[in-house]
This record gives structure tokens, sequence and C-alpha cells, in this order.
């Protein structure tokens, strides 16, 4: 496999733009997949235009991802033989299950799942054509914990984790390896949430680093290291896992 090239979703948000920036320097071709804004990945892009491109794309339209991505991979010549999946709507409910807005819980589900459905079917198109495709999926530590005040993010989290374990198992036959990175909480730049969830976060991970062994938050490298194994061509025969970065906190 000599050229590669990352579809990366959520490309702008803290991880993926950080998984942009790091995979560029490794010299990959990147189909960058963003939702509302790409300010933090604009400039890398345009500074790449060889190497980068980006679509702006809700990932639960199904129609729409395929067609944006059929046409960057024709106008360029590309063939997509990485997926790095991180885009996720958050728990923004922030209320317990029994007071949620059912509405609201409908919306991070399909964000969340059917998001993941259509990212993977639209990428898995290419990698079948080559039998070969490496894919990292995004979960979180909630799918073994739960979060309270977040049951749809909590439930397609762990649903993730489990669509990876089935993946693994369909597409082995394809040369295709899947796991899922399921992180406790990542030091991020949480400038851009409301003042609300950032009160939320900030109890809530208070909270949680006191129970870390290693009693900090995940950086970006923490999880970006073991990825980039993950996503190897080293990694041959791990696939269909659900790895925990948690600083010992099971
Ligand atoms: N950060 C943590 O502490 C933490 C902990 C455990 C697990 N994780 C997981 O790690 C992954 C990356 O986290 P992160 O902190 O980088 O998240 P983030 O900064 O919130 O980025 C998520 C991205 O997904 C995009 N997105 C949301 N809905 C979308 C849709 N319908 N279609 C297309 N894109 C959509 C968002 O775009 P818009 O903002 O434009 O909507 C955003 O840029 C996530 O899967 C998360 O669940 C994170």
């Amino acid at each position: 496999m000599k050229e590669k090239t990352f579809i990366i979703s959520g490309a702008n948000g803290n991880v993926g733009s950080y998984f942009a920036k790091n995979l560029l320097d490794k010299g990959a071709n990147l189909i960058l997949i963003v939702h509302n804004n790409d300010d933090r990945i604009k400039l890398l892009a345009s500074e790449n235009k060889k190497k980068v491109k980006i679509i702006k794309q809700d990932i639960t339209a199904f129609l729409q991802l395929n067609n944006k991505l059929n046409e960057v991979i024709s106008t360029t010549g590309w063939s997509p033989t990485h997926l790095v999946h991180t885009a996720t709507a958050r728990s923004h409910d922030i209320k317990s299950l029994a007071d949620t807005d059912p509405e609201l819980w409908g919306k991070i589900i399909q964000a969340n799942l059917i998001g993941t459905f259509n990212i993977l079917k639209v990428a898995l198109a290419y990698f079948k054509l080559n039998s070969y495709g490496k894919i990292v999926l995004f979960g979180s530590n909630v799918s073994r914990i739960g979060l309270p005040n977040g049951s749809a993010y909590a439930a397609s989290k762990a649903a993730i984790a489990n669509i990876g374990r089935t993946l693994a198992a369909e597409e082995a036959v394809n040369n295709i390896i899947v796991n899922t990175v399921s992180p406790g909480p990542i030091k991020i730049d949480d400038s851009q949430f409301s003042e609300s969830y950032r009160k939320f976060r900030e109890e809530y991970y208070k909270e949680k680093i006191r129970d870390i062994p290693l009693k900090r938050c995940a950086s970006f490298q923490d999880i970006f290291g073991l990825c980039e194994f993950l996503l190897s061509d080293e990694n041959s025969y791990i696939t269909g896992e659900e790895f925990f970065i948690t600083g010992g906190k099971i």
C-alpha cells in the first residue's frame, strides 16, 4: 500500500483536527469531513491544497455524504485506505433520562448511530474494492461506566463499539481491520461550549480526575499514539477490539 488516504469525520473537532495535522505531517492525503465549522483546519487545507480536501456535510444524510465523497475521490483520483471516525454529538441533554426531551435524545442517536452507519457504509465501498481498509471508531469510557445525565451519548458510544466488533467479523475476509478507541476524559479546548455545558464538564471532570490513578486527563498524543499503531501496516491482526484510554481507571 503506497499512498494513504485518510477520511476523518469530525475533522474540525478537538481530536479530529489534531489527527489531521499529524497525519498530514506523515504524508497522508486527507479527506476531512466537517459539520458546521472548519475554523480549526481551514488554514491547513488552504496551505496544502494538493493533500487536503474538506467536505462540509452532516453525516446523518447518507446520499449527500456519499455524493460529496464520490466527487472528491473522482476529482483527486485518491482511493481511501483509512477511516478515523471522531464525529459525535455530545451529551447536550445534561438531564436524567426521565427528564430528557425525546426529540433531543433522538437527535443525538441520529448523529452518533445513524451517522456512524452512514460514514462506514460510504467508506467500506472503497475499502472493499481495494481489499484494504483500516478503521478507528471513537467510543468512550462511558460505554462501560454509563453517563448520568447523558444517556443518549452513553447508549450511542456503547453501540459504536459493538458495530466495530460486528464489522471486524464481517469484513475480515476483505482485509479490513476495525477497532474502537474509547477514551476517558481528554484535555480539550472547551471555549466553544455553552456556559452550562462547560460547567457540567468542569464538575464532571473534577470528580472523575480524583478517580483516575494517573491523576490527569488524556492528552491528544496519548490518543494518537495508540490509533497510529492500530491504523498502521504493522497492525494486521488486532481487530474488533475496544481499547480504553483512561489513565488506569476501570
Ligand atoms: N473529548 C473528550 O473528553 C472525549 C472523551 C471520551 C470520548 N471522546 C470521543 O472522542 C471523539 C472526539 O472527541 P472531540 O473532543 O474531538 O469531539 P468534538 O470536539 O466535539 O468534535 C466532534 C465533531 O463532530 C462534529 N459533528 C457533530 N455532529 C455531526 C454531524 N451530524 N455530522 C458531521 N459532523 C458532526 C462536530 O461538528 P460541529 O461542532 O460543527 O457540529 C465536531 O467538530 C468523539 O467521538 C468523542 O465522543 C471524547
